[in-house]
């Protein structure tokens, strides 16, 4: 890498010394200045004792400039600042959609679903199919569902004392809801999280082009069976819905079955994990929420801002300036929804956990047209999660001796934890 000032801000978790090979590394193009050079990548892990969202921060302090740019992942630029990615996130004449993943050449490519691969106005008619199924009215026959399922399955373990609250809760709830919403059979989750997973923080099991392929292979019949036939579930509504006054081509049921999937199967699991991994460790919060119930609404409110967890990227359309420096045509642009939140002009002391905040702002839930379509369903869930858990285990704690460890990643997570409590 060319003039790297990368090595001179490796103390932060997030920006440190450089681990991948030099093969790996984009070359620095010449419109990119020396001082943008920072060594980032999305994918690795963040290190063991340090948090996900304290290292976002702390990175955000240690580089001098809102945009800054990384060798890694094909080599691509980073927002750091609030309202820089809320811009490339929403400003569709500047930034594309078209690839919305790093690297560009491999995920990207492989990532080109719909709808969130597309730019308006070719987006909004498919959006619509989304927003029709996702709604409160069509999710209203879900919710008693949702209750159902969380309450059997905190009975499951409450007499035991302790939970491993990722296997045993976080990654079943939603998934299942989902499964269900889908009509698909909860025997096919392991395999379907995992393909889900490889978009978002591939392990190296499969390459990118397998991980489409298997999405593929898996919804063909599942397309095929639920076309013209009067299935009411979310599949069989989108399969036979009409864009612009057409059916859907087979390609484009495929992609946006896939990315359904892919945006259903691992968001709201990892803000569970986020959400209780901090409840755990937060007395005064669990009493605050164990006291008055109703305070559940707003403690809701403040974990969809204080644990963002998505970071897309945009291509950049044309030649031009921006923030001060010269980006390229094709060029990508990852625009974090965590430094958002996380931005000190957005939210006073942004890391606190405050219950009663007057203004919370985030981009959470995404920023402009590709704003999240899930986000009532995400929300009645998180409620539903918080009111029943509470009702039957309003006391808890982190395991003895349990150290928490984050996963990078375009959705970050909280890898497996456990829970204990008295009985
Ligand atoms: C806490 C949970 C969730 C969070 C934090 C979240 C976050 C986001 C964000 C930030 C985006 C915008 C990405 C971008 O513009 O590049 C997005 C889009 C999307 N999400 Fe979610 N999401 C959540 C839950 C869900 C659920 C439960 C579903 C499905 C049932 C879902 C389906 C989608 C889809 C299909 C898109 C693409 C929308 C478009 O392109 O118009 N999400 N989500």
């Amino acid at each position: 890498m060319q003039g790297a000032t990368a090595p001179a801000h490796g103390e932060s978790d997030m920006a440190s010394d450089m681990t991948a090979p030099a093969t790996m590394l984009a070359q620095q193009p010449d419109n990119v200045p020396d001082d943008r050079v920072f060594d980032f990548d999305i994918y690795r892990d963040v290190p063991e004792g340090s948090d996900f969202h304290a290292s976002w921060h702390e990175l955000m302090a240690q580089v001098p400039h809102p945009l800054m740019w990384t060798p890694h992942n094909g080599g691509h630029w980073v927002a750091l600042r609030a309202d820089i990615s809320d811009v490339v996130m929403s400003d569709s004449e500047r930034f594309s959609n078209r690839t919305v993943l790093v690297p560009k050449d491999t995920a990207g490519e492989a990532y080109r679903l719909i709808p969130l691969s597309l730019d308006p106005p070719e987006h909004r008619p498919f959006r619509n199919l989304l927003n029709e199924n996702l709604g409160p009215k069509p999710l209203k026959p879900i919710e008693d569902s949702i209750v159902d399922l969380t309450v059997s399955l905190i009975e499951g373990f409450r007499a035991k004392g302790q939970c491993h609250f990722v296997e045993e809760f976080a990654e079943q709830l939603p998934v299942r809801i989902f499964m269900q919403i889908v009509d698909l059979p909860v025997d096919d989750l392991p395999k379907l999280k995992h393909l889900a997973d490889q978009f978002t923080r591939p392990d190296g099991s499969l390459t990118y082009p397998e991980v489409s392929q298997l999405f593929r292979d898996y919804l063909t019949p599942v397309i095929a069976a639920r076309r013209g036939a009067d299935g009411q579930d979310m599949i069989s509504r989108m399969v036979n819905g009409q864009v612009g006054g057409r059916p859907l081509t087979d390609l484009e049921a495929q992609n946006i079955c896939i990315q359904v999937l892919v945006g259903g199967l691992d968001t709201v699991v990892n803000m569970l994990g986020f959400t209780f991994s901090y409840l755990a460790r937060d007395h005064d919060l669990r009493r605050a929420i164990a006291a008055d119930p109703s305070r559940i609404d707003d403690a809701l409110l403040e974990f969809f801002r204080r644990f963002p967890v998505v970071s897309s990227s945009r291509e950049v359309k044309q030649d031009g300036t921006f923030e001060g420096v010269e980006l390229r045509a094709g060029e990508m642009v990852m625009a974090p929804t965590v430094v958002v939140a996380l931005d000190d002009a957005m939210n006073d002391d942004p890391l606190a956990f405050r219950l009663g905040r007057t203004a919370r702002k985030h981009s959470t839930f995404g920023k402009g047209s590709h704003t999240c379509p899930g986000a009532h369903l995400a929300r009645i869930e998180m409620k539903t999660v918080l009111r029943e858990w509470f009702a039957r285990i309003p006391e808890f704690r982190l395991a003895k001796d349990e150290l928490l460890r984050f996963s990078n990643g375009i959705v970050g997570s909280v890898k497996p934890f456990t829970l204990e409590w008295d009985v």
